[in-house]
């Protein structure tokens, strides 16, 4: 959107100013809003961090996106140029852009190569004697009178992060071959070179509870009058589009409606695409749609006049898209995490802001930081918007974990397996494999949807070097193929709405 009011003529400046007008109102507005929580930076951020990052094994989780997902999610042309950069800033990273990112990096990958067997270990035996219920951590809590208020009292008996992946000759849940309606060609393994698929056949298995298999009329009866939000980045746009063909089994259902219209979601002059998608199912009146949003925050042009301008980037403040509709929402699921690297920042010439002014102080400009204080930030938002809506479900889904082995997505680094289970089939921890938005959650009223574990052992299910626009030596080892993975999520999901 953004973009495309960025490509607009002269003519049109009196909707510019309409525009502006109504985002100043809704801006206002939201500020009034009781709730906000502006997180302070802690001085102890730094070694904090790298101690939950320590802690447990996590495979590339801070690395950015690579150049060949990207193909797939330009926006606009604003964003197309931003590709380009991204490029570029990503070697600049590697001679040393941002220290801190690579030092977490490093110690993500040697805490997974040590720490993975006595881990799991120590995650068994806790799991014989200690109910499942996680302890609400001091730190957690502190500082934070919403997320105090809005306590998590759910019973938490099962936890569908741990389990265990099993073969089921029923999957996969639709064929590759098909829902050409509603998946992306650049997604649709089944229609490149790859010839082993193996990775269709598996499901998750929870442990100790039992997952309601997902059934497209259940699905729908238990959405009617509902609508469900992706609001995210091209990982929650494949979940997105994985749960329709999900729903339609990957048949082609004419009678779908396109209501993009009623949430804004409309192709405007000089972008490449609109800036998300919705669609209604008429039997049920049931509407499933995605919003692009990368970095779940606001981002405003500093002049909307200039064609040059830098772009706010409210780490403070959720993206205007959710406070206008979260309203109209009953499943909201959110998700951020690759976009967060300096090289797409700068590209995109997006500049931080704090508190509605540009963030000056260093330690909370660092990336992890910044990322950080958004997710709580917009964690708190929606924490706070539940008491309006108390039909609403949130949920936070943790990262897609990448797995490029032997270099990055742009130094040659791969993913050539193809046997599944070969990582891992199994995970028993009871705390999320992504601590950042596992702690920012905790508390509230917000769910998490935790798939970064499980998710983890499934490297044989991205793209890899079968990706239709991944030039030659290029892997996308951050996407995955579908069918596959993110139905898992979808199903995960199901199981909690
Ligand atoms: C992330 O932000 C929250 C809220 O401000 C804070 O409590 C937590 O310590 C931060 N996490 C890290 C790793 O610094
Ligand atoms: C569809 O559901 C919405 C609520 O989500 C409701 O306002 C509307 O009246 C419903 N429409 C029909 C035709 O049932
Ligand atoms: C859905 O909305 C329609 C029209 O408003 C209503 O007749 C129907 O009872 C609603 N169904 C559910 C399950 O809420
Ligand atoms: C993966 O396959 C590519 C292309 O066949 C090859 O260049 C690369 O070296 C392989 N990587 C590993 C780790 O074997």
């Amino acid at each position: 959107m953004k973009g495309g009011l960025y490509g607009l003529k002269g003519k049109e400046i009196g909707l510019i100013s309409i525009v502006l007008m109504s985002a100043t109102i809704i801006i206002w507005s939201w500020e009034k809003t009781p709730g906000l929580t502006l997180f302070l930076p802690s001085q102890t951020r730094v070694q904090q961090s790298s101690d939950i990052l320590m802690r447990r094994p996590v495979v590339n989780l801070l690395a950015p996106e690579p150049h060949v997902g990207e193909v797939g999610s330009s926006f606009s042309k604003k964003e197309a140029t931003a590709q380009k950069g991204s490029e570029e800033s990503s070697s600049r990273r590697s001679t040393g852009d941002s220290n801190t990112e690579t030092t977490s990096y490093k110690e993500q990958i040697l805490s997974s190569a040590q720490g993975d067997q006595t881990s799991k270990q120590k995650d068994h035996k806790k799991d014989l004697v200690a109910p499942i219920q996680t302890p609400l951590t001091s730190s957690s809590l502190n500082g934070n009178d919403n997320k105090l208020r809005n306590k998590d009292t759910e019973n938490k008996a099962c936890n569908y992060a741990k389990g265990k992946w099993v073969l089921d000759d029923n999957r996969p849940l639709y064929s590759g071959f098909g829902c050409k309606q509603w998946l992306s060609g650049m997604w649709a393994c089944r229609l490149t070179q790859r010839t082993d698929f193996a990775y269709e056949k598996l499901r998750w298995q929870p442990k100790d509870c039992k997952m309601d298999e997902f059934e497209k009329s259940k699905f729908l009866q238990r959405m009617q009058n509902k609508t469900l939000a992706f609001v995210g980045d091209s990982l929650g746009r494949q979940q997105f589009q994985s749960l329709m063909c999900m729903i339609t089994g990957g048949e082609e259902t004419p009678d779908v409606e396109d209501v993009g219209k009623e949430f804004g979601l409309i192709l405007v002059e000089g972008a490449a695409r609109p800036s998300g998608w919705a669609y209604r199912f008429p039997s049920t009146n049931t509407t499933i749609l995605y919003y692009w949003s990368s970095i779940l925050c606001d981002v405003e042009p500093i002049d909307a006049n200039n064609r040059d301008t830098d772009y706010a980037m409210h780490l403070d403040r959720p993206p205007a898209f959710l406070r206008e509709f979260i309203h109209k929402f009953d499943v909201l699921v959110l998700n951020t995490g690759h976009h967060w690297n300096r090289g797409k920042i700068k590209a995109n010439r997006w500049v931080m802001h704090v508190g509605g002014v540009p963030l000056t102080d260093r330690k909370l400009a660092v990336i992890w930081a910044a990322k950080n204080l958004t997710i709580n930030s917009v964690v708190s938002w929606v924490n706070s918007q539940l008491p309006k809506y108390p039909g609403l479900k949130a949920f936070f889904r943790s990262i897609s974990p990448r797995h490029f082995m032997g270099g990055e997505w742009n130094t040659g680094g791969s993913c050539n397996n193809t046997t599944p289970m070969s990582v891992g089939k199994e995970i028993l921890d009871d705390e999320s494999a992504d601590p950042v938005v596992g702690n920012a959650v905790k508390g509230t009223g917000v769910k998490l949807l935790d798939i970064t574990g499980l998710s983890q052992l499934r490297d044989e299910g991205h793209m890899s070097r079968f990706s239709i626009t991944a030039k030659p030596g290029v892997q996308d080892c951050l996407h995955w193929c579908l069918p596959g993975i993110p139905d898992t999520w979808n199903e995960v999901l199901f199981a909690q709405i």
